[in-house]
C-alpha cells in the first residue's frame, strides 16, 4: 500500500537533499526535518488512548499516544532518521537492521539484527531513506516478519518504481510512506534523479 506524501515542506528539504553541493551538516539537518514530516504522515494511525489533563483554567481531555511503538532504522542511512521519529515517540522502542548493498550486484546482505521482543503487538515503523531496487526492504521486512511483526509502516525519502512494486509483491501489507517516486534506477541501481549515496552524503564518506 503506497501513501505518497505530497507536502510542500517535504518538498522543501527533498530538495535541499538531492542539490548535490549540500554539505554533510545540512544533508543531516534535512533528513530529519523530512522525516519529522513524513513519521507524522506515517503515525497518523498510531494507537492512542483518551486522558483527562488539567489545563490552568481546567479540565481538558486529551489523548496520549500508547506506549507500544518500534521503530527500526535500517543501518546505516536509516540512523539519519531515528532522532526525528524518537523526537515524536520518545517512549518507542528501537530495533537495529545492518544490511550493505554489495558495490556491483546491488544485492543486499545482513551483517547486523537486534530487535525487540513483542512485536507481534507492536506499531511498527521502518526507517530506510532509499527505496531502489527494493533487496534491501524485502530482506528487512522478512525478518521483521519472522520476528513477529504484523502491523508495518515503512518510510522512505525516495524511492524507485522497482523498489516500489517488490515490496508491494512481497509484502502488500506494508504500508509504504513516501514524497516521490522517481524516474528509475541506472546501471549501477542508484535512484534517478535520486540525490546519490544516502549513506555517504550522511557521514561524508564518498
Ligand atoms: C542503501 C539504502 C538502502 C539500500 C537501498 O543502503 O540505505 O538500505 O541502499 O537499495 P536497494 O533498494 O537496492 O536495496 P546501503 O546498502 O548503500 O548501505 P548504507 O546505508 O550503509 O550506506
Ligand atoms: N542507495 C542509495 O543510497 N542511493 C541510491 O540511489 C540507491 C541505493
Amino acid at each position: 500500500m503506497l501513501r505518497v506524501v505530497d507536502h510542500p515542506l517535504v518538498h522543501d528539504a527533498l530538495a535541499t537533499l538531492r542539490d548535490k553541493t549540500t554539505p554533510p551538516e545540512l544533508f543531516r539537518r534535512m533528513a530529519v526535518r523530512i522525516s519529522l514530516l513524513l513519521a507524522a504522515e506515517a503515525t497518523r494511525d498510531v494507537p492512542g488512548t483518551p486522558v483527562d489533563v488539567e489545563t490552568p483554567l481546567g479540565p481538558a481531555p486529551g489523548r496520549r499516544v500508547r506506549g507500544n511503538v518500534v521503530v527500526v532504522p535500517v543501518l546505516r542511512a536509516g540512523l539519519g532518521m531515528l532522532d526525528a521519529v524518537l523526537e515524536l515517540i520518545p517512549s518507542a522502542r528501537v530495533g537495529h537492521i545492518g544490511l550493505q548493498r554489495d558495490e556491483i550486484t546491488a544485492v543486499a546482505s545482513q551483517y547486523y539484527s537486534r530487535l525487540p521482543g513483542d512485536l507481534g503487538a507492536s506499531f511498527v515503523l521502518m526507517i530506510d531513506p532509499m527505496l531502489a531496487t527494493g533487496g534491501s526492504a524485502v530482506a528487512a521486512l522478512d525478518l521483521l516478519r519472522v520476528a513477529g511483526a504484523t502491523d508495518i509502516r515503512m518510510i522512505c525519502i525516495v524511492a524507485a518504481p522497482e523498489g516500489v512494486a517488490l515490496v508491494e509483491q512481497r509484502h502488500p501489507d506494508v504500508h509504504i510512506y513516501t514524497p516521490v517516486i522517481d524516474d528509475g534506477l541506472n546501471d549501477h541501481k542508484f535512484i534517478v534523479p535520486g540525490l546519490g549515496d544516502f549513506g555517504d552524503r550522511l557521514y561524508g564518506t564518498h
